[in-house]
């Protein structure tokens, strides 16, 4: 099976984790994709979905799904979204999208994250996908400092500015032995928007498209 096969495998599986009639949190990626044209498939139906970014608003809409601001929702049931990188205690890396920042305040708002990956994103320790760090431009060179000092290198990755209108760095060279320190460290940083280090904010439950189907990691 192709990769994106295997995103499509764990796109429909996610439906499981849905009921009609609820509210769904809806991530952001090409994995996210594949759900979302799941979701469209479910009869009867779910009320909505709080979105993680313009991308997958503008599709959950063109389905016909109706799309709720999370300032209106107070909870969800479950959080569905892919990931960069995944550990074997559902730590994540995310915002190879860019969507870091939505996606982290969407999962806060529900009960349960249920990753949805391929098996390349399974990793045993996070840190070889760059950690993207959305930031308040005149941060930017500050913070990619503070990255050297721990013997990483962070870059402004060219032409991209996230919903919320900022820009992302890319740090390489980290070897994450700790997220949740990790990742209380970076949130102390002036400027630092949100890390896409999901520590705290980790995988409820991880569907994972294998050659042999779905294979789910409880965490
Ligand atoms: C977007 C994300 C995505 O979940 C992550 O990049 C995985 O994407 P894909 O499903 O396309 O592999 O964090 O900000």
């Amino acid at each position: 099976m192709t990769q994106d096969e295997l995103k499509a495998l764990v796109g429909r599986a996610a439906l499981q984790y849905v009921q009609p009639g609820q509210l769904v949190g809806v991530g952001t990626g090409s994995t996210v994709n594949h759900f979302i044209d799941a979701l469209a498939t479910m009869k009867p139906g779910i009320a909505g979905a709080v979105s993680s970014s313009n991308q997958s608003s503008e599709r959950l809409r063109r389905h016909g799904i109706p799309v709720l601001e999370a300032e209106a929702v107070p909870s969800l049931p479950v959080y569905i979204d892919g990931a960069d990188e995944i550990d074997a205690t559902g730590f994540m890396i995310k915002g190879g999208g860019a969507a870091l920042t939505r996606e982290k305040i969407v999962a806060d708002l529900a009960e349960r994250f249920v990753c949805i990956a391929d098996e390349s994103k399974l990793v045993k320790q996070l840190g070889a996908f760059p950690l993207p760090v959305e930031v308040i431009a005149m941060a930017a060179p500050q913070i990619a400092r503070r990255f050297a000092k721990l013997g990483a290198s962070a870059a402004l990755r060219a032409g991209v500015v996230t919903d919320n209108g900022h820009p992302v760095l890319d740090v390489r060279g980290l070897a994450i032995a700790d997220p949740l320190a990790l990742e209380a460290e970076i949130n102390q940083w002036p400027g630092v928007v949100t890390v896409g280090l999901f520590a705290r904010h980790r995988a409820s439950l991880c569907l994972l498209g294998t050659a042999e189907g779905v294979r789910t990691l409880r965490f």
